[in-house]
């Protein structure tokens, strides 16, 4: 299908603007999309590089409730925050729009009322979740409930995160409203629904048929998708913050997020376009533009199935050429999660490792998640920074570099005749920009990357044969030709290298006195001039001690220990049986709370002192949710004092309190009355 295309049109997932983002969203989506885009722009190619935050839906909602702001509050204070990463971390977009921008609301609505008038729409009526009490219909998330398969008391109605299962609120026992605590009632509801059973034939041409060139992972699972049969979807919703349903009937319901989010490219081309004086429409309506959405996996249906047939239907736009998904990015062997807090930010990242923008995209892009899901340690991390950036790119950078000052002031030397092995070496070198630009054609950036660092490995070898520090004292002319040969590979590294590693590029050609310049240029080696003064080198990369990556290790182990505690400290059934002896075994006493303070960075640890008579000791409990520090002091508690001491987040625990917790997940604390003195035992 691929036809000679005059321009691009390359979009990045919109985040959800409830979050900062971390490496999982950076390697997955927001690195491949920006050397893809860096990569069109220096081959001298038309690109629109659209970008923002996906600003509706129940995610932000629900944030908001968390933290006891508004949704509006909420997205504005994420929305800087992520554009402010993104920008740190060189991603170019051409715009960093958002979808609560009245433009998108208006070019959502005008979509929708398209489909609507073209009869595309299904209506339906269900019954759903309703809240008698807040007189709103509830989205799954807003259920909780009993897990039909693990008997988790708080599984939420679109899935169980103790088993993991994926739900459906009728499913679950004893459903609850969020909102208001009471059981919802059934309530029948009518929404638009966007019938995919209907475009099954086109989408079977436009996807099984005429794109087989998509990545595997992208394809299966299109195909699995397709294969099972596609139902219509309901792209309205019972919920008030969104974009208002445009057609009679709407009032009090709002578009789908997932309806509303894609469109956000094209009213974010819109913006750009208006800014720059283009044209939006030549960037989604024209067949010589190429469409590209870059995503993680869980956004494959949305870009491959649901969003096309959108554009189909609507009947004036381009549909995607490509989809080049990712899959997952893992942390030290365990998901990535925002909740559990088991990621690494990027605001955070530029605190510890400041100035190494380029290290991280170095490793996210040679680990990247292409084909499966990868691990990010910390170790590897170490690893490639120090045994590839600084051994070997770094490292040939600064020998071509330093040897050029100590021999020609700095000067690049006149070159003679090549001999062999020289030819040899820019035989070999003049073929790794084919094979990045192959790749990179396929969306494979790791092998990409790997065809860069061998352009680096291939001088340090050249240098390593040739010995021109040898030479030097012997014959001058072949140290001459050598080092204009070095110099001319550090130069096309460079430009090579300016998608990938942007900030290394920029010292690069500072040091070495040349504008980025022509990717084609670039591939004939030429790029440096006789006498051309080069710069005293700058450090490109430098080493990464065992105590920084340490020190990152520890952190994440201080998580996931606090994470437990925090897991332990909610109730659960009935335990297993045990005997006399075993209760015996505990030593509780009366305590009284002498000091309490909230544990820094943690959200629900409390740091007390506590005086059980025999003596007085720090225990943290994870309690800060229910208790305040103040509240806790002077509070009489049962302590059970012969509990192991452990560490968390750093400070030795020596203790444990006892909380009873209700039904509605309240602490409440086992306090003997004020006679109890401390020290008295319990049993
Ligand atoms: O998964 C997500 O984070 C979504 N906010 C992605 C939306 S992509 C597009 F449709 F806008
Ligand atoms: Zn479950």
């Amino acid at each position: 299908m691929s036809q000679i295309h005059k321009r691009t049109t390359i979009t990045a997932a919109l985040p959800y603007a409830n979050g900062p983002v971390h490496i999982g969203h950076l390697a997955g989506v927001y690195v491949p999309s920006d050397i893809y885009a860096r990569y069109l722009r220096i081959k001298g190619e038309d690109v629109a590089f659209i970008c923002g935050s996906d600003e509706h839906g129940v995610a932000i909602t629900l944030r908001a409730r968390k933290e006891g702001k508004t949704p509006q509050q909420i997205v504005d204070q994420y929305h800087e925050q992520i554009k402010k990463s993104f920008e740190d971390f060189g991603i170019t977009f051409d715009i960093y729009h958002r979808t609560s921008a009245k433009i998108h609301h208006e070019t959502a609505s005008e979509i929708f009322k398209t489909l609507h008038e073209k009869r595309e729409f299904v209506e339906k009526t269900s019954k759903q979740y309703f809240d008698e009490k807040e007189r709103q219909f509830l989205a799954d998330r807003y259920i909780m409930g009993t897990c039909p398969n693990c008997s988790f008391d708080e599984a939420y109605g679109d899935q169980c995160e103790r088993c993991g299962s994926t739900l459906s609120p009728s499913e679950l026992k004893n459903p609850k409203s969020m909102l208001s605590g009471e059981p919802p009632i059934l309530k029948e509801t009518t929404h638009w629904y966007l019938p995919l059973d209907k475009y099954e034939p086109w989408l079977k041409q436009y996807i099984l048929e005429d794109h087989q060139e998509w990545k595997p992972n992208v394809y299966g699972q299109c195909k699995s998708w397709i294969d099972n049969g596609l139902q219509p979807r309901p792209i309205t919703r019972d919920l008030d913050w969104g974009i208002p349903v445009p057609v009679e009937g709407g009032e009090g319901k709002v578009l789908y997020v997932w309806f509303d989010a894609p469109i956000g490219y094209i009213s974010a081309t819109k913006e750009w376009a208006r800014k720059e004086g283009k044209n939006w429409e030549d960037y989604w309506k024209k067949d010589d533009t190429r469409l590209l959405h870059f995503v993680g996996k869980d956004n494959i249906v949305f870009h491959c199935i649901i969003f096309p047939s959108i554009l189909h239907a609507e009947g004036s736009y381009i549909v995607p050429e490509n989809v080049p998904a990712n899959e997952f990015l893992n942390l030290e062997n365990d998901k990535i999660s925002t909740s559990r807090n088991w990621a690494v930010w990027l605001h955070e990242y530029l605190e510890e490792f400041p100035e190494k923008q380029d290290v991280l995209r170095y490793v996210l892009t040679a680990n990247a998640p292409e084909t499966k899901d990868n691990d990010f340690t910390w170790k590897d991390f170490q690893t490639r920074n120090n045994s590839e950036l600084v051994a070997i790119f770094g490292n040939f950078v600064n020998r071509a570099v330093v040897l050029t000052h100590k021999y020609y002031d700095g000067k690049v030397p006149e070159s003679g005749l090549l001999n062999a092995i020289d030819e040899k070496v820019l035989v070999e070198a003049k073929a790794i920009p084919n094979k990045i630009e192959a790749a990179l054609d396929k969306f494979k950036f790791r092998e990409a990357l790997s065809q860069l660092l061998e352009l680096a490995r291939i001088g340090n070898k050249y240098l390593a044969e040739t010995e021109p520090w040898k030479l030097i004292k012997t014959d001058e002319d072949r140290v001459k030709t050598i080092m204009n040969v070095s110099l001319q590979i550090v130069a096309s590294l460079g430009v090579f290298a300016s998608p990938f590693l942007p900030n290394t590029t920029k010292k690069l050609t500072e040091m070495l006195g040349m504008e980025v310049g022509d990717w084609e240029e670039a591939k004939q080696f030429d790029l440096l001039t006789d006498n051309q003064q080069i710069e005293k080198t700058s450090l490109l990369f430098e080493k990464i001690e065992d105590e920084q990556i340490q020190k990152q290790v520890q952190k994440l182990m201080d998580t996931k220990e606090s994470n437990q505690v925090e897991e332990e400290s909610q109730i659960a059934a009935i335990k297993d049986e045990i005997n006399y002896d075993d209760f015996m075994k505990m030593d509780m006493r009366v305590g009284e709370v002498k000091s309490a303070v909230h544990v820094e960075k943690s959200n629900k640890l409390l740091k007390m002192t506590v005086d059980i008579g025999v003596d007085t000791r720090t225990i943290l409990s994870g309690i800060a949710k229910h208790f305040t520090a103040e509240e806790m002091v002077g509070k009489k508690v049962v302590v059970l004092a012969n509990l192991a001491p452990r560490k968390i987040m750093g400070v030795e625990s020596q203790g444990m309190l006892l909380f009873a917790e209700n039904a509605d997940g309240k602490l409440i604390s086992v306090s003997p009355d004020t006679s109890g003195e401390n020290g008295s035992g319990v049993s």
